[in-house]
């Protein structure tokens, strides 16, 4: 089988250190890996299948014979380096917004449209927003259903998803409350122990924030339905990993709580864990860690017709990230 040399930027984040576990577990077919970031972690070492690695500066250059590069780091970072990382050859696959919305770089769920990924022509491939991954893997049953028209959501989002500072600062906080102690809030716009910021990203002229938007934008682009809409709020929750989503999905047609079940249960990527009797519903504690999504609380929504609200939980460094990049690295080595 042929092996590929990857390279990883931004391999000391909360991302790029998850994607290393991940090469690891899946037996990627590696033959070098090689670890990117910046000045601050150059010579920290990272274990990888029994072997010590050593990170090294992120530059221009860096990327001479390698395969893939998995983005794991800002915005402006994937876009200093994305040309001269295509330049040298590798497909860069990159977990920043960077280039989401350009009509010409595919954005990605393999469970949804790796197809897409195999067409990509600018060697760039943009991973979505992770609350939307996590949304879209769970309605991607209904979809097949009933074309899915709109989607009301809200999403409870975890502190690994603003990067490895993130639960530092919730644990720095809980204790300080122990303590009696003060807190100065760094990460977050406000204290996040014992509280919810409805807030993430900046505000936008419609009132939405640009977190807000992405599940409409990138969900028309993904699932190939620009009519669809999306009205969503995003909350950051004082939770460790797993984002979780509530979510009315209004389709075409009048789905029965049934079909959706057994779909949702056959559906790549997605586990059913809906059984209300027994308190069975996804929770962060019980979807971290791992790469399903898990999908629970399903119900005839009252409210609209022709509609489904439920319940989903997933690993958004996992599935979100670093796991979603991978696959899709898989399905252009499966080409
Ligand atoms: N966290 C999530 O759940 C999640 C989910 C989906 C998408 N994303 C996206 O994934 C990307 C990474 O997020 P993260 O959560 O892993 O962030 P993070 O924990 O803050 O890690 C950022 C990474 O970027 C590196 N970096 C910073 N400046 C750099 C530079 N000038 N040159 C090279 N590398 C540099 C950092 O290296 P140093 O340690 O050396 O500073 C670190 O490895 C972001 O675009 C984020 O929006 C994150």
């Amino acid at each position: 089988m042929k092996k590929y040399n990857v390279g990883i930027l931004g391999a000391s984040g909360a991302v790029g250190r998850e994607m290393i576990k991940v090469l690891e577990e899946r037996n990627f077919p590696i033959e070098t890996l090689k670890l990117f970031a910046s000045e601050r972690s150059v010579g920290k070492k990272v274990e990888f299948c029994g072997k010590e690695l050593t990170i090294e500066l992120a530059d221009y250059g860096a990327w001479a014979g390698l395969d893939f590069v998995l983005g794991a780091a800002s915005n402006a970072v994937a876009k200093q380096f994305a040309d001269d990382i295509v330049k040298s050859g590798a497909v860069f696959i990159d977990n920043s917004s960077a280039f989401r919305m350009d009509p010409d770089i595919p954005l990605v769920v393999p469970e949804i449209n790796a197809e897409d990924a195999r067409n990509n022509k600018k060697g760039i491939i943009a991973n979505p927003n992770c609350s939307t991954i996590i949304t879209l893997v769970a309605v991607n049953a209904i979809n097949k259903l009933s074309k899915i028209k709109g989607i009301v959501a809200s999403t409870y989002q975890a502190t690994s998803g603003a990067g490895a500072a993130g639960p530092v600062e919730l644990d720095e906080q809980m204790r300080a409350i122990i303590n009696g102690a003060d807190i100065t809030p760094s990460v977050f716009q406000y204290q996040i122990a014992e509280n919810l910021i409805p807030q993430i990203g900046s505000f936008l002229d419609n009132g939405y924030t640009t977190e807000e938007m992405k599940m409409q934008n990138e969900g028309r682009k993904i699932l190939h339905n620009p009519d669809l809409k999306v009205t969503c709020t995003c909350v950051r929750v004082p939770v460790v990993r797993s984002h979780s989503i509530s979510a009315t999905v209004v389709t075409e047609r009048k789905l029965t709580v049934d079909e959706v079940k057994a779909a949702i249960a056959a559906c790549e990527g997605c586990k059913l864990y809906d059984d209300v009797e027994n308190k069975i519903y996804p929770m962060p504690l019980v979807t971290s860690d791992q790469d399903l999504v898990f999908v629970g609380r399903i119900r005839e929504d009252i409210v609209h017709d022709n509609a489904i609200t439920l319940w989903c939980c997933g690993d958004q460094v996992r599935k979100g990230a670093a796991t979603n990049a991978i696959q899709i690295a898989e399905a252009l080595i499966e080409k």
